[in-house]
């Protein structure tokens, strides 16, 4: 046997493992959804996402206390009102409670990248990222008028950066204007120029009491399509996107690894609520190596392309990649 070419040299031990590591998932690289329900008294876990509470803003603030001392890069925030309509008109409440999160997170942990969601869905009664026509489609125009304000009392309350999640034609350049009018040509936007109409979105919608009837397929991507994301990604790019987002996660790295390819601007992986719960419940069932599986899953996104990694873990694993006794 003359075998010359021997990959296996090369992972003899954990410490040629370590040194030949292509890829480390860093606490910077983690962002922490967050949910903060108006007129709650205390905390109240999410059914359907085991570890994972709506926060009241006193648990809000304690919560973003532990991502920012672990060292996580940045927080997301959700608001969920009490108050809900047509129009979704709690969402440019100043006094809203998603503006009030904001202000809370930005007194809180002020060096801490706030990311404000910009998605009416919270927000309506009849639960879509819009307001509708009489006909009762979503009406992608005048919802862009909504975002517009939104971005606006978010960015006043202190958000760093804007999550145009609503997946509406035009909405990052339609916000990205009405901050640059307003002077707010520091505001980032987080584009989520690849956003899928999945059902891993599932236990989001308990997260955030949703009351949508039907689905999003009228504006969020179908999962069939991958030429069609890239073409979103670079009218995100385009009209002025300093981030773009790739969402869901796991079942979408090979439009992360495109998009990574196409852009260049930081990407992001928004590992969502249904591959969340996916792993809880097998890991509770004993079928699967909680924490194992939560580091590959994570280190797979980053491998793939996704310098930014939106992960409900985000505290947890900062916690555990600054145990340094740790490291294997
Ligand atoms: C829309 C929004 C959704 C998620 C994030 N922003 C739900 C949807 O589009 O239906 C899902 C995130 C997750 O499942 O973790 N506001």
């Amino acid at each position: 046997m003359s075998l010359v070419q021997r990959p296996r040299r090369l992972r003899q031990s954990a410490a040629v493992r370590r040194l030949v590591a292509e890829t480390r998932v860093d606490p910077a690289d983690l962002v922490l959804p967050m949910f903060v329900v108006e007129g709650l008294d205390e905390p109240r876990p999410i059914a359907a996402m085991p570890g994972v509470h709506q926060h009241t803003l006193a648990s809000l603030a304690q919560a973003a206390l532990e991502a920012a001392a672990a060292g996580t890069g940045g927080l997301m925030l959700f608001g969920i009102p009490l108050h809900k309509d047509a129009t979704g008109s709690e969402a440019t409440n100043p006094d809203g409670i998603l503006a009030k999160g904001v202000r809370v997170l930005a007194e809180t942990v002020p060096d801490m990248p706030i990311i404000a969601d910009l998605c009416l869905d919270e927000f309506t009664d009849h639960g879509h990222c819009g307001v509708l026509t009489p006909g009762g489609r979503v009406d992608n125009d005048a919802t862009l008028v909504r975002y517009q304000e939104m971005a606006l009392v978010l960015a006043r309350a202190g958000a760093t950066m804007v999550g145009t999640s609503g997946a509406m034609d035009g909405q990052v350049a339609a916000c990205r204007s009405a901050l640059d009018e307003q002077g707010f040509t520091d505001t980032m936007i987080m584009a989520y120029g690849a956003k899928y109409a999945s059902a891993f979105f599932g236990p989001f919608r308990e997260a955030v009491d949703s009351s949508l009837q039907g689905d999003r397929k009228a504006y969020q991507m179908d999962p069939a399509n991958g030429v069609e994301a890239l073409r979103e990604v670079q009218l995100d790019v385009d009209e002025g996107a300093d981030i773009v987002m790739v969402k869901p996660g796991l079942p979408y790295l090979d439009i992360l690894a495109q998009t990574a390819a196409q852009v260049s601007i930081p990407v992001a992986s928004y590992v969502v609520s249904g591959e969340y719960s996916m792993i809880e419940a097998a890991a509770a069932n004993g079928w699967i190596d909680r924490k194992k599986t939560i580091l590959e899953a994570l280190t797979s996104v980053k491998r793939a392309g996704g310098s930014i990694i939106v992960t409900y873990w985000a505290t947890e694993v900062a916690d555990w990649l600054n145990d340094r006794s740790d490291r294997s």
